[in-house]
């Protein structure tokens, strides 16, 4: 499904259109430069080619009107009744319009579809998520299986990340 919003660029005063729509192979590549950009400030989890491919039909994308990625998120399936948001990125120059907040959402309308009951996040911005109407939780009330992860990266076990959750 393809959603055109208008988000509000205060920045150079105008109306820019964005689509929201389900990534393709095509977008993987700039999916993965705009991801790592924010890996490398450690605010997001780095993600290699070959997961994002693997896992390419999670991930909604936001594209600017030369149809550049400028936002991305993805709903992975956890366990039964529960999903995780992952990977939630806009471009900093796109950032304060609700694009993450239109990505969230679109994340969420997909759980729900899914019959998914709960959706998680692992966060260094918990008050994006609150706006979201997520709550905080304890990472350990989450199944083993989210740390599996947590392991593989260079933060772990010192990791500053702040677990929230929301019902659907
Ligand atoms: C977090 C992120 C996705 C937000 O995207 P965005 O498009 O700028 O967010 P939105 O414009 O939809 O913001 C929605 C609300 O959250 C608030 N918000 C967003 N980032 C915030 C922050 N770092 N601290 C406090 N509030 C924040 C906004 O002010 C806005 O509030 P409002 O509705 O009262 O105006 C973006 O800043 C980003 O890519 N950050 C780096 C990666 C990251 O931290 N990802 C999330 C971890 S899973």
């Amino acid at each position: 499904m393809r959603n055109k919003i208008k988000s509000y660029d205060a920045r150079k005063n105008r109306r820019t259109k964005i689509l929201t729509r389900k990534a393709t192979l095509g977008d993987v590549k700039e999916i993965h430069i705009l991801i790592n950009k924010f890996a490398k400030r450690k605010l997001l989890l780095p993600r290699s080619l070959s997961y994002i491919y693997d896992n390419i039909r999670d991930f909604f994308v936001c594209e600017n009107r030369e149809k550049r990625i400028v936002g991305c998120c993805a709903l992975h399936i956890v366990w039964e009744g529960l999903a995780e948001i992952k990977s939630l990125a806009v471009k900093r120059s796109y950032q304060g319009r609700h694009i993450g907040t239109i990505l969230a959402k679109r994340c969420l309308n997909e759980a729900g579809e899914l019959n998914v009951d709960r959706v998680f996040a692992l966060t260094y911005n918990p008050e994006f998520f609150r706006k979201l109407k997520f709550s905080r939780t304890n990472k350990s009330l989450l199944p083993a299986k989210v740390w599996r992860e947590c392991i593989d990266c260079p933060l772990f076990p010192n990791c500053e990340e702040i677990a929230v959750i929301k019902k659907l």
